[in-house]
């Protein structure tokens, strides 16, 4: 029998997130050579270190200006519901395999990382713009860049960690990479982990299992 599909997101849709993605993976590894000096050889990751310290600022802005994209793509359907913090609560039983509750297009989980991504970037974007040497610092006075350094060095572990979790869930989860790689979820994906949103999509009100 022919597999039956439900698109989760366009093609622009998914060329947004990965350039995201990829922008992220080039700042993270960057950003920790920079950071600790036993990871300073991956500043090979843009050539040369020099290449690295000025690259790595503008490919931030590219990431912000992406992820600003997507959230305007994504907030109204991340807003948190009763439900989802029933979810959160529960994330025991979800680790165990099983659903909590009548989950739409995202989950609690999905959704509380949509925002701590959200908070990581304007972090990153504000403390990042304030220690930028040589086009903006010059207009600060020097604690506030330190302190600027440390926030942006927190936003950057917040993040990474939030990704490691994004990613585990992702391919955890059967099913969910193709969303964001051909941009389709079987039926059976959309009616075992977001059933509300199955709902809607197909205007199948009785749920099977
Ligand atoms: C690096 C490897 C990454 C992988 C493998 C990955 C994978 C995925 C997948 C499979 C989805 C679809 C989930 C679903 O529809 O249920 C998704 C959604 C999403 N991803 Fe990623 N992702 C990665 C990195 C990132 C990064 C770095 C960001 C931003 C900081 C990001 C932000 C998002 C957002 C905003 C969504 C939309 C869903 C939501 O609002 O929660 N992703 N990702």
């Amino acid at each position: 029998m022919k597999e039956q599909l439900i698109q989760r997101y366009s093609a622009a849709e998914r060329i947004n997130h990965w350039i995201v993605a990829v922008c992220f993976i080039l700042l993270a590894i960057s950003g920790l050579a920079f950071f600790y000096p036993a990871f300073f050889w991956l500043t090979g990751v843009f050539g040369t270190p020099q290449l690295a310290r000025i690259v790595h600022p503008f490919v931030g802005v590219v990431m912000f200006l992406a992820f600003l994209r997507q959230f305007f793509r994504y907030y109204h359907h991340n807003f948190i519901t009763d439900d989802d913090i029933k979810w959160m609560k529960s994330v025991r039983t979800v680790m165990a395999g099983g659903e909590v509750g009548d989950t739409g297009r995202y989950n609690g989980g999905q959704k509380g990382m949509f925002w701590l991504m959200c908070v990581c970037m304007a972090g990153l974007l504000l403390s990042g713009v304030i220690a930028w040497r040589p086009y903006f610092a010059e207009f600060f006075p020097i604690p506030l860049i330190r302190l600027a350094l440390l926030a942006h060095a927190s936003c950057a572990v917040a993040l990474i960690a939030g990704i490691i979790v994004h990613v585990y869930a992702a391919l955890w989860v059967r099913g969910t990479i193709r969303a964001m790689v051909e941009g389709v979820v079987t039926h059976a994906w959309a009616r075992k982990h977001h059933p509300r949103w199955y709902r809607e999509m197909t205007g199948n009100s009785t749920p099977k299992h």
